[in-house]
């Protein structure tokens, strides 16, 4: 892995147990943690729900994966989870329960004498934002600031890879769509976030830092629409949609009503030109450039053929 210092990685190589716990490994960005630790020879602890769960038997067939169960709804089954590891990666998805999850699992960490902290939190967290994803991120920062533990705030934009929700209607239909009118948005890929999270993890120097991680440009969804059909050889159409419709659409394939409301918010936010700015927190966490639309597009082709 090219972002991980050798001296870290043959250190933790040569323990006989992990001591990085990584909340979330079975999701998004969890997932690309994951392989970045196993190909480095990282040994890590993974909190899963359920060893049952396709994505957590993916997750134990990977070298130096140990894989133990917990919900962070009960707090309770988590805190074995936590014995002897010293740096711990905090993600879940943004749920009504987020806030509390997340408070909860600060403060076993705190308890069990975890040193620091890597926490997924988002583009533009502040408590007083209007958009609720936003507020609840900056109230667990807040949290673990107020404790002894090392932290590390990694405040990624809009994911590429949220482009592989509408894979159906860009497959058939050669569209998508969003309440986002021509803002544009520096939209980073999930690989360079696990790059960032992975070099937190495992290297010194990203204590107390916060990364604002965005991709290598800012783009209007047109332009995202271009560069895909590009890829894909075919045209693939953006549709600009009035809020309302994106809301009943999340509802109608499934989004509990607290989600869809706050990714209209989300959305909104992304419309009033909030989250254009291109920031170096990628080249800053990592060493490496962030990853521009065009190759996230040149790689995921597969998926939206
Ligand atoms: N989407 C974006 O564009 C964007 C932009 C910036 C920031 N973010 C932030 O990114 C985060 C989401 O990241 P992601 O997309 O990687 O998430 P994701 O794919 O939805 O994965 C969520 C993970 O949390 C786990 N989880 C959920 N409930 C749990 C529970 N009760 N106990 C234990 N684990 C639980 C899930 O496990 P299971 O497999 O068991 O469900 C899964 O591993 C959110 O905080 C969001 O605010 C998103």
């Amino acid at each position: 892995m090219e972002n991980l210092p050798a001296s870290a990685s043959s250190a933790s190589a040569s323990r006989a147990f992990p001591t990085i716990l990584l909340t979330g490994a079975t999701g998004t960005i969890g997932t690309e943690v994951s392989k970045l630790l196993s190909t480095a020879g990282v040994p890590f602890r993974a909190l899963v729900r359920s060893l049952q769960d396709p994505k957590a038997e993916q997750l134990q067939t990977l070298p130096g994966a140990e894989l133990v169960i917990g919900d962070l709804n009960k707090p309770e089954t988590v805190a074995s989870a936590l014995l002897g590891i010293e740096r711990a990666f905090l993600l879940t998805n943004s749920s009504e329960q987020a806030e509390t999850q997340q408070l909860a699992f600060v403060d076993m960490a705190r308890q069990v004498g975890v040193r620091h902290l890597v926490k997924l939190s988002q583009w533009a967290a502040d408590r007083n934002s209007p958009v609720r994803f936003l507020r609840y991120h900056a109230v667990v920062e807040e949290a673990i600031r107020a404790t002894d533990m090392a932290y590390t705030f990694l405040r990624p934009n809009l994911f590429m890879q949220g482009l592989l929700a509408f894979r159906d209607s860009i497959r058939t239909q050669g569209q998508f769509f969003a309440a986002i009118g021509e803002a544009k948005v520096s939209v980073v890929d999930v690989r360079d976030i696990a790059a960032a999270a992975v070099a937190a993890l495992t290297a010194s120097g990203h204590e107390n830092k916060i990364y604002n991680l965005t991709g290598p440009e800012a783009l209007t969804h047109a332009q995202m629409a271009a560069q895909l059909s590009a890829a894909l050889g075919k045209p693939i159409r953006f549709q600009d949609v009035p809020p309302e419709v994106m809301h009943a659409a999340v509802l109608e394939i499934g989004f509990p009503r607290w989600q869809a409301d706050g990714l209209v918010e989300d959305y909104a936010h992304y419309h009033r030109g909030e989250a254009a700015t291109v920031a170096s927190g990628v080249l800053e966490a990592t060493g490496q450039a962030p990853r521009p639309f065009a190759a996230f597009a040149h790689d995921y082709a597969p998926q939206f053929a």
